[in-house]
């Protein structure tokens, strides 16, 4: 092998680098010098045979070639991609000019704008909003909260017990049926005087219809200081139902029952027709309620609310079934 053999091989292979113009002959061309039995490697496969002395400078020169004719090849192959590619093109008649295609854009669920803008409203007032867990205990839902068992309070929750074989905890465990749990557990934790809402969702296990869910929405609301009566928690509310709704609603005030409120409210709005529904309760924070979490209730009042956020959803966007919600059309939450 002499220096100018491999300098013939070389503008050989130019050559038919050159000629080749499609992929597959380019496939060739490498074969030929560049594959198992090319004449490139073939040169390097006699190397065995040439002294030593002669082999290095040999091997240097037979590189250079072969770095040489690689990157012709791959210089060729990726032209010859290219027109293709535009060939393509050109026959599938793609029109550049043309508008692209409209992105779906998201929408926010109108039960997500609801908690936004209850939150907003609330802590404009000084409310810290908090969470709480959904798996809750028995002594949180209920004990806690002035309802014993056998109380027959309890059933007014219809309650999603959960199994617990093999759990190792003492405690009974459930869906919590409202947020009030959060009460007994803030307040636990920390000392009056306080203002928290408690937004989340809650579960009960009952039939439903245009009115109910099994799983919906509530928003918490407790608020203790040294005095605080009925109407703080008047003027706070009918401030939240001003904002929220922007219009002049119609509100009624019926008395309710609550084991955790004495004496307790249920409230009501008037709907477009005429017919009421029912937002939330509320009451005056129980005395039993301040002594399960420590508080000595000579020492402090406060009250409580516990408002469905469904319900203000159905009233403020005029949707006449809560199921709606939850049915995951996209028809319908592309309204909001
Ligand atoms: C309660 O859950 C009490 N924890 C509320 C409360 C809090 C009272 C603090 C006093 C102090 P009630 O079960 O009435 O109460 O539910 C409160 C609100 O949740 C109702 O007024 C209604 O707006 C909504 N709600 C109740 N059940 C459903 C349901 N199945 N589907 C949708 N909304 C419901």
């Amino acid at each position: 092998m002499r220096k100018l053999d491999l300098k013939n091989l070389k503008t050989g292979a130019e050559k038919e680098i050159k000629k080749a113009n499609d992929l597959k002959s380019l496939n060739e061309v490498f074969r030929r010098y560049l594959g198992k039995k090319g004449k490139i490697t073939r040169i390097f496969n006699s190397f065995k045979k040439i002294p030593i002395d002669k082999r290095r400078k040999l091997g240097r020169e037979t590189n250079l070639a072969k770095l040489r004719i690689g990157k012709m090849i791959k210089e060729k192959s990726e032209k010859l991609k290219r027109s293709l590619k535009l060939a393509k093109i050109k026959k599938e008649g793609i029109d550049v000019t043309r508008p692209g295609e409209k992105v779906e854009v998201g929408y926010l669920h109108p039960l997500t704008l609801v908690q936004r803008e209850v939150e907003e409203i609330f802590q404009s007032v000084g409310f810290s909003i908090v969470e709480g867990p959904e798996l809750e205990t028995e002594w949180y839902n209920f004990d806690a909260l002035n309802i014993p068992k056998d109380h027959p309070a309890r059933d007014s929750w219809n309650t999603f017990w959960i199994r617990q074989n093999g759990l190792k905890s003492k405690e009974k465990l459930l869906l919590r049926t409202h947020t009030s749990p959060m009460q007994a557990r803030y307040m636990e934790k920390y000392q009056p005087p306080l203002r928290i809402i408690v937004p989340g969702r809650v579960f009960r296990y009952e039939a439903t219809d245009a009115s109910h869910e099994i799983n919906f929405y509530q928003v918490e609301g407790l608020m203790v200081d040294k005095t605080m009566s009925a109407a703080n928690f008047r003027a706070i509310i009918e401030e939240f139902l001003k904002r929220f709704f922007k219009t002049k609603i119609e509100i009624r005030l019926r008395p309710g029952f609550f084991p955790f409120t004495e004496p307790s409210f249920e409230i009501d709005i008037r709907r477009e027709g005429g017919k009421w529904l029912e937002i939330m309760g509320a009451g005056m924070v129980h005395p039993n309620v301040f002594k399960a979490v420590g508080y000595n209730p000579k020492n402090w009042q406060g009250f409580a609310f516990g408002i469905g956020m469904d319900r203000l959803a159905m009233l403020k966007y005029k949707v006449n079934d809560i199921r709606l919600f939850y049915s995951g059309d996209l028809r319908f939450l592309k309204q909001f």
